[in-house]
């Protein structure tokens, strides 16, 4: 491929401040911390105030992004953002709440929705713009606040998911290097296994829908895990085919962070070294379309990351979707 390349240039996070410990979610349902780190690996996560919201978290991460990459928010042509939990439901976007708030004036904005796979989605889209030469600079944005879509009784989900934010700004360069392949996945014969049943015009809010709890998230968690350990991998396989780049060649696997068991089943199903394969999942639970973008972050400050090396983010979730992208870091 000859360019214009696209190079990640800035990379920020957002977790709000309240952290919330298994031991608490212990005096809220009937479970246990053993429980909760056996079965998923987490052991705490953080929840938003109740001022916060996707866009005022995306606002933080995207801030810290810029600076990082030294852009102006004016300079910025596009921005997308990836949530399951925007600020409102049908309109504006939290993109465009978002746009404003940067004060990003020339920019475009829109939301996309792919649920836990949104920021990989949004990655690769945006990636598409900057490598067609339409924009130069583009904001992709992941916010998370799913404390206000779980429901505090239902032991099965709430104590899984956590809120953060992340956010990377997109530049065009000469330079080769950047997205090297992607995939995106779809299999909607899934979508009663991850999903929220009432207040979209399949079942819009009213009384009932309330009061028998419509609004929050359901979930079959056997299913799930069922559907990530065999998709995952395979579509990571093809991802590095498509990139032709062997499983021992991937300097850094950045998977979704859902559960600690899928990732260490999908590093043991690729043969991969364990150091080879982030994970923070034990800190935040599942953000959802925010674990890729505050998983990459925490990878490079680690310095875990390092110019030429072979990066594969792979994320899964609500639809049923997945997504892969193969990126060579420069
Ligand atoms: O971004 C994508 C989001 N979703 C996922 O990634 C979810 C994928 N699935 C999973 O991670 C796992 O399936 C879970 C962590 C959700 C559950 O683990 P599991 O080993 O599949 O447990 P299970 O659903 O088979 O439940 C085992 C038992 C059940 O009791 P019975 O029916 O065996 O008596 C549950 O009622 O554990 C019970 N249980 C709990 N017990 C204590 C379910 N939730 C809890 C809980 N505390 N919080």
């Amino acid at each position: 491929m000859s360019g214009p390349y696209v190079r990640i240039a800035g990379w920020g996070k957002y977790l709000p401040q309240r952290v919330l410990t298994n031991s608490e979610l212990e005096a809220m349902v009937d479970t246990s911390d053993e429980w909760i780190r056996s079965r998923s690996g987490i052991g705490e996560r953080r929840i938003a105030a109740p001022g916060e919201t996707a866009s005022s978290m995306a606002s933080e991460a995207a801030l810290a992004a810029l600076r990082v990459a030294g852009v102006q928010p004016e300079e910025l042509d596009l921005i997308i953002v990836a949530t399951a939990t925007p600020d409102h439901v049908a309109m504006p976007s939290t993109a465009s709440l978002l746009q404003h708030a940067l004060g990003a004036s020339r920019a475009g904005a829109f939301d996309l929705t792919a649920a836990c796979s949104g920021f990989v989605y949004a990655l690769v889209t945006g990636a598409q713009f900057v490598q067609t030469g339409l924009y130069r600079t583009v904001l992709v944005a992941a916010a998370e606040v799913y404390s206000r879509i779980l429901d505090w009784q239902d032991r099965a989900t709430c104590v899984l998911f956590g809120d953060a934010a992340g956010a990377v700004v997109l530049q065009a360069t000469d330079r080769p290097g950047g997205l090297l392949a992607s995939l995106l996945g779809s299999d909607g014969s899934g979508a009663c296994q991850l999903y929220v049943p009432a207040g979209g015009s399949a079942l819009p809010t009213s009384h009932q829908t309330v009061e028998q709890r419509q609004h929050f998230i359901r979930m079959k968690g056997r299913e799930v895990f069922r559907f990530a350990t065999t998709t995952v991998p395979e579509a990571v396989l093809r991802v590095l085919d498509a990139a032709h780049l062997a499983p021992e060649e991937v300097d850094l696997l950045i998977p979704h962070q859902a559960n600690i068991r899928i990732i260490d089943a999908v590093t043991r199903r690729l043969g991969l070294r364990e150091e080879a394969v982030f994970t923070n999942v034990d800190r935040y639970g599942n953000t959802s379309a925010a674990s890729i973008p505050v998983a990459l972050c925490e990878a490079l400050e680690q310095g875990r990351l390092h110019p030429g090396a072979n990066l594969v983010m792979v994320a899964f979730g609500g639809g049923l979707s997945w997504a892969a992208a193969a990126w060579k870091w420069h």
